[in-house]
């Protein structure tokens, strides 16, 4: 691989990973890694060539609270250096500065004044002053601050509050900004990221996932040699994806094996098939477990049990499937390999700093440990990808955008969103009460977006309650089931609003559920935030 690339070094904050992707979305290559990696590493880091500036990024903790300190090889490379929040604190009192603690916590949006004419901010501004000064919205969410600008650095940016927003020394291209130029609500931000990556760090823009395929093809060939993939076939993004960059780099060589338990989404299961066996033409087994599954789960109703029992009878099926495959020869003994679609987020430490992380990594797909237990090496053809870059590159390799921008939908299906005791009948009637939902959030336009609901909304689904309540319908009395919507935006599900859905909307939905979905009988709008509440009900 032979990118440009920029090193951003995390110091804790939720933020980091928003960095990533908006300097990927200037289609510069760059990698997060912790604040205490230490110089020798980044030095190693550099020694190729390619490393053309760092970032530091913000963190959840005060310059008093917490000594994370930038190794000092950053300073020391000749290359440029932009400071965000913590990162320019951090900046400033490694370079000669002084940061003081503030008795309150600026936190929300904020006018920020651009001085000097610096080479970050030139010509970066969302209006002007009738005096003429160039002014940038930001966000702000800091409680210190920088007090005196280190020798060398002069004032960049200023706000009423926060007299040292900014400094600059463009003698030897280090920046600091006081406030989050990586979230939406900096509407200059993204510019400012590129101007760093592009015209001061001088980065190639050449991480475009159309050209990605033909890297990574090669890199899986490389990888693989002569040998045989499996894979484990989701029906989610990130599996099908893998497989079809798998497929591209080695055709029948890759194995998929597709474990229906019988909690997927309407039509899921043959839509997985004809995209994957029918379109790509890859090798795919479909095992029909669901009876399997359903009889485990009966009598199964805490929420942790349920995804337990689901997460170990998926691995058990699945090795037994491997199993079968090895023993039936056919080539399929030189399997070597597990493909998971593991990605970047999934990847990256964060929490600031190797010895203390904050967030443990997220096992994948429920199925952590299966590559041991089946003495194979793993192959993440995708864990250098963000989520978005996941789906332009299923994009290029031609998967439908349809099922390129579905929402997530958890390891455990449908099992999850059954409260309670999972049944057969239960499902049946969840999935068709969720087709109808999804169908009219899909023909739901936003007049004033143009987008549908189902693009305005980062999830989506229907809940089974386990209750019964009183209804009419004609001239008779109903005692039937229960279904919430759920609809939800948020840019990384650890936060996460209830989407205003118009009324309109729901009013169709409730009407065509209850009417086509003999056995409900009312439907219940969740206006629940994350936090408290999760997305899921389990
Ligand atoms: P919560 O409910 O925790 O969900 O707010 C956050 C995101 O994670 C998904 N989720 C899961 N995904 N296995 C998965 O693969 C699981 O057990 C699981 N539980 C929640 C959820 O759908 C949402 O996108």
């Amino acid at each position: 691989m032979q990118h440009d690339k920029i090193l951003i070094l995390d110091f804790g904050s939720q933020l980091t990973q928003l960095i990533a992707r908006r300097v990927r979305e200037a289609q510069v290559y760059c990698e997060v890694h912790p604040c205490d990696v230490g110089s020798d590493w980044v030095r190693e880091f550099a020694a190729d060539g390619r490393l053309k500036g760092v970032i530091l990024s913000g963190s959840h903790a005060s310059t008093y609270e917490v000594d994370d300190r930038a190794p000092d090889a950053v300073f020391e490379l000749g290359l440029p250096v932009l400071g965000i929040c913590y990162g320019m604190q951090t900046m400033a009192l490694q370079l000669g500065g002084k940061v003081e603690g503030s008795p309150s916590r600026e936190f929300g949006y904020a006018e920020v004044r651009a001085h000097g004419h610096t080479q970050l901010l030139k010509d970066i501004q969302d209006f002007a002053t009738p005096e003429g000064h160039g002014m940038l919205k930001v966000w702000m969410s800091h409680g210190d601050k920088v007090t005196e600008l280190p020798p060398g650095f002069r004032l960049m940016a200023s706000t009423a509050s926060c007299p040292i927003a900014g400094m600059a020394d463009e003698a030897r291209r280090f920046y600091g900004v006081q406030f989050h130029p990586e979230v939406t609500h900096t509407p200059q931000g993204a510019a400012l990221l590129a101007r760093f990556v592009l015209q001061i760090c001088g980065a190639r823009p050449d991480w475009v996932m159309g050209n990605y395929v033909d890297e990574a093809v090669a890199r899986i060939r490389a990888q693989v040699g002569d040998q045989e993939v499996l894979l484990g076939l989701s029906g989610g993004v990130d599996s099908s994806v893998a497989a079809a960059l798998i497929h591209r780099a080695i055709g029948d060589r890759l194995t998929c094996v597709f474990v229906d338990h019988g909690l997927l989404r309407l039509n899921e299961g043959d839509m997985v098939m004809e995209m994957i066996a029918g379109k790509l033409h890859a090798r795919v087994i479909r095992v029909d477990a669901s009876e399997l599954f359903l009889d485990r789960l009966a009598g199964v109703s805490d929420p942790e049990h349920k995804r337990k029992t689901i997460g170990n009878l998926f691995v058990d099926v699945f090795k037994a499937e491997a199993a079968k495959l090895r023993a039936a020869g056919g080539g399929h003994e030189g399997i070597r390999f597990l493909a998971q679609g593991t990605i970047y987020p999934d990847v990256i430490e964060s929490g600031g700093g190797k010895g203390k992380k904050a967030v443990t990594i997220k096992s994948h797909h429920n199925v952590g440990g299966l590559p041991e237990q089946l003495g194979l090496e793993l192959l993440e053809p995708l864990r250098d990808l963000f989520k978005d870059e996941v789906r332009e590159l299923g994009l290029a390799l031609g998967l439908p955008r349809e099922m390129v921008y579905r929402h997530p939908f958890p390891g455990p299906g449908l099992g999850v969103r059954i409260l309670g005791e999972v049944k057969r009948e239960y499902a049946d009637l969840l999935r068709r009460a969720d087709a109808i939902f999804i169908e009219e959030l899909r023909n739901t336009v936003d007049p004033a977006t143009g987008k549908s609901w189902y693009e305005l909304t980062s999830q989506a689904f229907t809940v089974f309650l386990p209750v019964k309540s009183v209804g009419v319908m004609g001239d008779g009395r109903t005692y039937d089931h229960v279904v919430a919507l759920r609809a939800v935006q948020t840019t990384d599900f650890m936060t996460a609003d209830w989407a205003e859905l118009p009324y309109a909307l729901l009013k169709r939905v409730s009407s065509r559920i209850i009417n086509e979905v003999r056995g409900i009988n009312r439907v219940t709008y969740d206006v629940s935030s994350k936090p408290p509440a999760t997305i899921e009900w389990e």
